[in-house]
């Protein structure tokens, strides 16, 4: 799908653009908006509207044809509500939703949104265009990759442009390039969240980021078993026993920042599939654990994205991945391994992996001297529970160096629409990680699951500032829409361009 400005001025006649089709808005009660008072010289449209076609619920479309005097060979009118009201975030997203459902049915080719994007909620054009456009693309994603036949998306469109003045055309212009970026990086994400656990290993992901470091000419290091076993990643080592994939530790570097300027460290689960090990998970949905190396695919989404934007940054993509699976060698409950960091761990519950292979990598990354890490993980069922798929749960901790971390991306969240939701690491959650035996447990004594396993990890970030998101319950749908969604890539790219000095949003 091409994507494209139209310069619209105050002499432009609208009755004279040609294209396929002309999106235009009505209110509520049929009420025209000035770009459809303009071009209703002849009170056709008023007139139809009065014949009751238009449905009066907001995002109700009317297609029309052959209008006087108009050169759009279509006009599709779409309800946006009450007139006086600023549209909700969640309406925008329905009136894009309901005009794509009209143009997967008719054979336009290309089309003009001529829709008022000042009147939306809380959002600034670049944004909503980008949105828009993430919307689109997800709209014409399709999950297959590994069927023998795929089905062409029947759709004829070609080219989606909005109408916009001078004053914003140069804001639109760049908000599609970041939009169409991000758009595919998240459709990275979604493929490798999508692909079969038999196709998609840690030697997979590790061929995946040695092509994307290639196209996009950036360092990438890959750490085998051996290098682990001389790094002491005893943690780590111990979720991949029961395996006979190899382990991977990826570290991509996309260097282009200023010289010498401390790098924004990500770092991602990558447990291509997770069995639960020993203390195995119940078969049910079983199948949903391919998932469970969402937080390594958004970080290679996310450099993708940002390779696209050549953002001015210095970013290292750190990505740990391994099976997690049973045999005669898995990891038993019980079992005490010695972390990189020194610290011992008691493996109360195998299942609990995630946090293993983080902690040794979040030990790693203490040499790249970060201004920030972050790691993105699908870490614990406990966040699906208290967030729903709507937010990615955001752990920190609470003092001052950490609170404009939490800002940024609380507000990289709201900007994307790919939100997170703020949760307390503290002390008194703290203790429930106490070992009889180790120096801690990997897991807390039940309660508040997804907060002891941020806790458990944060004893591990003690060099720098630091922020976990557990995306256990966004990263991807169940039912029969199954599949990954692709987030949190928007999230942590909006959070990349808010730093970036090229880039400036309004
Ligand atoms: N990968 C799972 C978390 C998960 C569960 C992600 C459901 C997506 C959907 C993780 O490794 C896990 O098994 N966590 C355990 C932790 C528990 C043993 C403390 C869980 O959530 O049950
Ligand atoms: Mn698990
Ligand atoms: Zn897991």
């Amino acid at each position: 799908m091409d994507f494209d400005i139209k310069l619209i001025s105050s002499t432009t006649s609208i009755m004279s653009l040609k294209t396929d089709c002309l999106v235009v808005g009505i209110f509520k009660k049929n009420k025209l908006s000035s770009i459809v008072k303009d071009i209703d010289k002849y009170g056709e449209i008023t007139n139809i509207l009065k014949s009751g076609d238009l449905n009066e619920k907001l995002g109700s479309t009317l297609l029309l044809r052959n209008i006087q005097k108009i050169n759009a060979k279509r006009i599709l009118l779409v309800n946006l509500g009450d007139k006086k009201k600023k549209i909700k975030e969640s309406n925008f997203i329905k009136i894009i939703q309901s005009i794509m459902n009209v143009f997967c049915n008719i054979g336009a080719s290309n089309l003009l949104l001529m829709l008022p994007f000042n009147k939306i909620e809380k959002y600034n054009l670049s944004c909503l265009i980008i949105r828009t456009i993430i919307i689109i693309s997800d709209n014409l994603y399709r999950s297959d990759a590994q069927k023998s036949k795929k089905k062409p998306i029947k759709i004829n469109i070609k080219k989606i442009i909005f109408a916009l003045d001078e004053k914003n055309y140069i804001d639109g212009k760049n908000a599609i390039i970041y939009g169409c970026a991000i758009s595919k990086g998240i459709e990275l994400t979604k493929n490798l969240g999508n692909l079969s656990a038999n196709i998609c290993t840690p030697t997979y992901l590790e061929n995946i980021s040695k092509k994307l470091s290639f196209d996009y000419k950036m360092d990438i290091e890959i750490i085998n078993r051996e290098q682990m076993q001389r790094l002491k990643m005893g943690s780590l080592l111990s979720v991949t026993h029961g395996s006979s994939e190899p382990p991977k530790l990826i570290i991509i570097k996309y260097m282009n920042g200023k010289f010498k300027e401390a790098p924004i460290v990500l770092v991602g689960k990558g447990v291509t599939f997770d069995t639960g090990g020993i203390s195995i998970k119940p078969s049910y949905s079983m199948d949903e654990m391919k998932y469970d190396m969402c937080g390594a695919a958004s970080i290679l989404g996310t450099l993708y994205a940002i390779s696209e934007m050549n953002l001015e940054l210095n970013i290292i993509g750190v990505i740990v991945a391994s099976e997690n699976m049973l045999s005669g060698n898995s990891t038993k409950p019980g079992d005490i391994v010695v972390s990189m960091s020194g610290k011992t761990i008691e493996v109360l519950d195998t299942d609990a992996e995630g946090r293993l292979i983080l902690c040794d990598a979040l030990t790693y990354v203490e040499r790249f001297k970060p201004s920030v890490v972050i790691d993105i993980a699908t870490l614990t069922g406990a966040c699906v529970v208290a967030l729903g798929h709507h937010n990615s749960g955001l752990f920190s901790r609470n003092d001052e160096k950490h609170t404009k971390l939490v800002l940024d991306l609380l507000r990289a969240g709201k900007m994307s629409g790919d939100t997170a939701w703020n949760m307390p690491i503290e002390d008194r959650y703290q203790k429930q990680l106490k070992s009889n035996f180790a120096d801690i447990s990997n897991i807390g004594n039940s309660s508040a699951d997804s907060i002891t396993a941020a806790c458990f990890l944060e004893n591990f970030t003690k060099k720098y500032v630091w922020a976990h998101l557990d995306i256990a319950g966004v990263a991807w749908k169940s039912g029969d829409k199954k599949g990954a969604t692709g987030r949190p890539v928007a999230l942590l790219t909006y959070y990349l361009m808010l730093k970036s000095p090229n880039i400036n949003f309004k």
